[in-house]
């Protein structure tokens, strides 16, 4: 290594966004060099220094903001930085799928291959569930269930798309990693998502936004994407109604559905996947989305329901 690379080697490490000017990422014509929107530049800074004040300052990240708008790249450009300039430590990818755990592993291989030779370092370890380099770093990935984690030390995990994880595993997760990850002082976590209506990603949010919790809560509106104006947001509107633009693109949740008191709504259930008790299940779901103000009037045929607002 010259004595230029040396000194650019040390500026990355301690500057993500000087290493940031090293990534190259797939645009519409390969790859090519990765210009950060703004907020992914503050998105990356704020991850940094709340890993660097780690002891006297909330670390963990609960992220919300619009489709396609480069999450997924900020947090595997953080995942990069993590592993090349932090040495033995363990990082954990979540998904609420395997594949998309993989998929976003894979998407940092690629931004590690276009890396110059002087920022890279020996691959220790390759294989579709996990990278390790010589510095004793290493990245695994996992679908969101508790079991792939649990018992593991986990220093930086990663949680992309966390809102569409399903209930029943997210549970799992809060009773037995959630709480002992979070705690602990030496690890950092990191969720983000599009909001996906009202669920446990949602509750995480709103402690946080309240300041009752270790996470720090940021909200990316649909102007955080150059280009995504004023016209942009009219035009989704237009297209796809608010209620679309506003979960989609702007990243708000969607609590309760307003339905005017004398609507008489039809429900259509396709019962034949559905046991009785699944189908029954599934009606009290309902009745809790529309404040229990649901009765449920007739039975049409075994597979419409009609359910009336009261
Ligand atoms: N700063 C940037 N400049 C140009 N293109 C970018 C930038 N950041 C991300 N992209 C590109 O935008 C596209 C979407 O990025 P990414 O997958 O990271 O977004 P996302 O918010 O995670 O999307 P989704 O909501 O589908 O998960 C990708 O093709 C990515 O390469
Ligand atoms: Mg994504």
């Amino acid at each position: 290594m010259t004595k230029k690379e040396i000194n650019i080697v040390k500026a990355c490490s301690k500057n993500i966004n000087q290493f940031v000017k090293y990534v190259k990422i797939l645009g519409p014509e390969g790859f090519a060099e990765f210009r950060p929107y703004q907020y992914q530049v503050k998105l990356l800074r704020k991850f940094v220094h709340s890993w660097e004040n780690r002891r006297t300052e909330k670390h963990n990240h609960i992220v919300v903001g619009p489709r396609q708008s480069g999450k997924t790249t900020a947090l595997a450009v953080y995942a990069l930085w993590y592993l090349l300039f932090n040495s033995d430590k363990c990082i954990g990818l979540l998904g609420y799928k395997d594949s998309i755990s993989k998929e976003i592993l894979l998407r940092i291989k690629e931004i590690y291959n276009y890396l110059p030779d002087f920022l890279k370092q020996e691959v220790v370890r390759n294989t579709k569930d996990h990278f390790r380099l010589a510095n004793g770093s290493y990245i695994f990935t996992a679908s969101m269930c508790a079991r792939s984690v649990r018992g593991k030390t986990v220093d930086l995990l990663l949680f992309d798309e966390a809102a569409f994880t399903r209930d029943s595993d997210f549970e799992e997760f809060i009773l037995s990693v959630f709480p002992t990850q979070a705690a602990r002082p030496d690890a950092q976590m990191i969720m983000i998502s599009t909001p996906h209506g009202n669920n446990q990603f949602y509750e995480i949010y709103k402690r946080a936004v309240s300041g009752n919790s270790s996470f720090i809560a940021t909200r990316l509106r649909y102007d955080c994407v150059p280009g995504r104006d004023e016209e942009f947001k009219e035009k989704m509107i237009r297209d796809n109604g608010r209620a679309f633009f506003e979960q989609e693109y702007n990243a708000s949740f969607l609590i309760s559905k307003e339905i005017p008191s004398d609507e008489k709504i039809i429900i259509k259930v396709n019962t034949n996947p559905l046991s009785p008790a699944e189908a029954k299940g599934f009606i009290e779901k309902l009745k809790e989305l529309y404040s229990k103000k649901l009765d449920i009037k007739t039975i049409k045929n075994k597979t419409e329901y009609e359910i009336e607002y009261v």
